[in-house]
């Protein structure tokens, strides 16, 4: 394995950067050391010149320097789900996906919802021609190829419509049912990818049951009011229950909060019943409310899109970093 990243050439085109890129000052926050040093790894007509005379990484630099470091690209598939709707299953997606794309993982999202919120978020809603889920999981090998939207170097997209309304009569068959979205994250993996974030629906469908079959690792979104609670607890004793089914290993279960508000008494009491009824599964990170999440997805855009500093990348990027197993001062 080749992890000199000095040896590495992008096949970038370094006066049209992609829309997701590290800057120096991010990639040298995380590993501990001034920005003027870790520009010396690089030879410098290799990095874009962004706005603002921020200097960006291509991924495929980035990805050889962190592995370098021990950061570890195996390939692994990640779902946000949850029973209850509009706790941030699509933003967390977003979010991670662009994020994991500029740290160098090539990253596909399987967008799993017929309303499609995630392909529309990259103005990639299908066109009558264009193939989705419900089109490619019996033969993914086949089609994923012609499948797949390309939103920028490192990051892909399969998209989502009202067709894959069809996928609960399709996959009535419990095998499939185990099986459907496994296949399509192999083939994947097999195509190069290293990171397939998935983008559920808020119900019990047979895609989100083979989503749950298919995950290795599975994120729970939860705002701090009661409905997320009980979906909380809704979503977990499914997972639970599929997997004894299909006698399937537990993916690793992880709970996100979300739309946390510091000084609010009522984001305090959630965290704080979190912490004692589901500490196995808390993430140590809070996402903040903030209304940048609203402005960037009217914009069709993700949190990292740009480099302006706010609460949400903040938050994002410690999130992403966790799952990802990037430590600060790698
Ligand atoms: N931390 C946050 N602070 C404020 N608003 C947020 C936050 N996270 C998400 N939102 C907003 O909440 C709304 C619902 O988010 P999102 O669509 O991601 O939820 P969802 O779980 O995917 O919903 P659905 O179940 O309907 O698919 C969006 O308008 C989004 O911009
Ligand atoms: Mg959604």
């Amino acid at each position: 394995m080749n992890t000199s990243p000095h040896t590495l050439k992008p096949p970038a085109d370094t006066a049209n950067p992609p829309h997701y890129v590290l800057t120096t000052q991010e990639l040298a926050y995380i590993c501990g050391c001034k920005p003027q040093t870790l520009v010396k790894s690089f030879n410098k007509s290799e990095l874009y010149h962004l706005p603002g005379g921020k200097l960006g990484i291509p991924p495929l630099l980035v990805r050889a320097y962190l592995q370098a470091r021990g950061v570890d690209y195996s390939f692994m598939t990640l779902a946000h789900v949850n029973m209850r709707g509009g706790v941030a299953k699509t933003t967390s997606t977003i979010a991670l996906a662009t994020r994991a794309a500029q740290y160098g993982f090539k990253t596909c999202i399987l967008d799993l919802d017929s309303l499609g919120s995630a392909s529309l978020a990259f103005d990639g809603v299908p066109m009558a021609n264009d193939l989705i889920f419900h089109d490619i999981w019996r033969d993914p090998k086949q089609h994923l190829p012609a499948a797949l939207k390309r939103i920028d170097e490192f990051l892909y997209l399969l998209p989502s419509s009202l067709d894959n309304g069809v996928l609960d009569t399709e996959l009535r068959e419990p095998q499939h049912q185990r099986d459907a979205v496994y296949n399509v994250c192999q083939a994947l993996r097999q195509s190069g990818f290293d990171v397939v974030v998935i983008d559920c629906p808020p119900a019990l469908s047979a895609v989100v049951i083979s989503t749950i079959c298919a995950a290795d690792g599975i994120v729970i979104p939860v705002a701090g009011d009661a409905f997320s609670f009980s979906g909380l607890e809704a979503t977990l004793h499914e997972i639970n229950t599929i997997c004894q089914t299909f006698t399937l290993e537990l993916p690793d279960v992880r709970v996100l909060p979300i739309r946390y508000q510091e000084h609010e008494k009522v984001s305090a009491h959630a965290l704080e019943k979190l912490r004692e009824d589901y500490a196995e599964y808390l993430l140590p990170v809070q996402v903040r409310s903030s209304t940048l999440f609203d402005q960037t997805l009217e914009m069709r855009q993700s949190v990292f899109a740009n480099v302006r500093k706010s609460t949400a990348r903040e938050d994002y990027d410690q999130y992403v970093c966790h799952l990802l197993g990037i430590g600060v001062h790698q």
